[in-house]
């Protein structure tokens, strides 16, 4: 490694939870840098499936530290539960540390981000996973958020809690509700899990560069991805915090020149949970054969997923705006059968948007406004797919290390186009149905 960051490159969902796992194998800690539990990483082990929303995918991993660090909204009650959820699993949960300075999302945050969903217009609406993401991020940006580490100073919580619910309250008459904002019961509240989550609670940001130090191996596990980033993505169809490579740092504490990989996730096909823009949407059998064949399930709230043709675009900015230095491609098993497959390149707009923004009439990178997005038209380049393959064709494949003539002209030509090499293939849910393109990976 040592310091590897590992982030989705397009809307989420990109599998980021599996790989994680098999790359956790060989590290000490894993680290969420930002998002809270709008956040759903699957990982399959046997027969077990591991449904993470807070905790650090690395947690499965034996003697792998957990660290939900600086940056992540943490919901105080959620974190109970996924500890509890381990516990069931008999996963050991000593080593999952929650950093103080991390903000708490409190039932008002849940609150008020129904409210603001309920209050906008059809289109208008995020559709977000209504987990308080994007108020908790507000109070932190106004400087008003109640930090993991205020849990200890008693009177400082108590005054917090009280402005914090006062806020919230005006918030909530703004847009014709109300909500609890009794500061008494909910500092008592907090008081209570505080004797759960309390012991967890450290300097992680310390703690990281200690291990740095050290020369440890550090996993940086990103939820989200980069087009959901609030600075990147469909602006305003995003989430509330930056799920770039950049943030890895500021969101963990460990210095920028300590991170050496970065390594991109890339569904073999997109897809989008919530509203907003999706130029390569399918509506059609062949994105319902992606959602049905993939099991496109949002795994936070169990929506379905949108879905549609690989977009290069936003890969190939992906790339640029993280300094991908490797890609993992996943769900290369969904596309088996689908023949020919198409592939967008670039996007075209008319002569004049192009003339008033000061571009060609060619997009090779996602442009910046979803305005000027709604005028352009994808390009497709047509592939050859490949033919039906099962599980144990592609176990085969692996065995043999022989990827399929037209699978590999399928990874050449992404690599061409984004400027980066793909080092893993994973064509199942489990941590065995992954090849190593590299090999030096797995
Ligand atoms: P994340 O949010 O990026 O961690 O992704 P999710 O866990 O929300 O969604 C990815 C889904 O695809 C999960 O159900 C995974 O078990 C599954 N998955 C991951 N990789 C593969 C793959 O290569 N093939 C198939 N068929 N499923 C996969
Ligand atoms: P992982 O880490 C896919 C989407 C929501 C909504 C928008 C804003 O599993 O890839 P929010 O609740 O964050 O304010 O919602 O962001 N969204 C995700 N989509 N995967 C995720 O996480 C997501 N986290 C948030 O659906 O469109
Ligand atoms: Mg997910």
């Amino acid at each position: 490694m040592p310091c590897t960051v590992l982030m989705g490159t397009q809307w989420g969902d990109e599998g980021k939870g599996k790989i994680t796992d098999i790359l956790a194998r060989s590290a000490d800690a894993v680290v969420r840098y930002q998002g809270g539990n709008n956040a759903g990483h699957t990982i399959v082990v046997g027969h077990t499936t591991f449904k993470l929303h807070l905790v650090p995918s690395g947690v499965i991993r034996d003697g792998t530290y957990a660290v939900i660090g600086d940056g992540c909204v943490v919901d105080p009650w959620v974190l109970k539960e996924e500890l509890e959820y381990l516990g069931s699993l008999n996963i050991p949960t000593g080593r999952v540390l929650l950093s103080d300075r991390s903000h708490l999302i409190l039932p008002h945050h849940r609150e008020l981000d129904g409210m603001k969903e309920g209050s906008l217009a059809e289109g208008e609406k995020i559709g977000t996973t209504k987990r308080g993401i994007g108020p908790c991020y507000q109070d932190k940006a106004a400087r008003i958020g109640i930090r993991a580490g205020d849990l200890r100073f008693p009177e400082l919580l108590r005054r917090k809690v009280k402005d914090s619910l006062e806020n919230a309250g005006r918030i909530a008459k703004a847009l014709g509700n109300e909500i609890d904002t009794d500061p008494e019961k909910l500092y008592r509240e907090l008081t209570e899990i505080s004797s759960v989550i309390g012991p967890h609670i450290r300097d992680t940001a310390a703690f990281l560069v200690q291990l740095v130090e050290n020369g440890k191996n550090i996993l940086l596990e990103g939820a989200q991805g980069t087009f959901l980033d609030i600075d990147r993505g469909t602006y305003p169809f995003v989430t509330s915090s930056s799920c770039s490579a950049g943030y890895a740092s500021g969101g963990s504490g460990i210095g920028p020149l300590d991170i050496d990989k970065v390594v991109g996730i890339v569904k073999a096909y997109t897809t989008r949970v919530g509203e907003g823009p999706f130029p390569t949407e399918l509506r059609n059998n062949i994105g319902r054969m992606m959602q049905e064949r993939g099991h496109e399930l949002g795994t936070t709230t169990n929506r379905t997923r949108r879905c549609g043709w690989l977009d290069l675009v936003m890969v190939r900015s992906a790339v640029a705006w993280n300094s991908i230095t490797d890609l993992a491609l996943t769900k290369i098993d969904v596309l088996s059968g689908i023949d020919p497959l198409m592939v967008c390149t670039e996007y075209r707009i008319p002569e004049e948007d192009a003339e008033l923004h000061g571009l060609g009439t060619q997009l090779r990178y996602f442009p910046s406004h979803i305005e000027l997005l709604a005028r352009a038209t994808p390009v497709y380049v047509k592939v050859h797919g490949w033919e039906d393959m099962n599980e144990e064709d592609w176990m085969s494949a692996k065995s043999q290390k022989e990827v399929p003539k037209r699978v590999t002209d399928y990874i050449r030509m992404i690599e061409r186009e984004v400027n980066s090499k793909v080092t893993m293939l994973s064509f199942g849910k489990d941590r065995d149905q992954t090849m190593d393109l590299d090999g030096d990976v797995l």
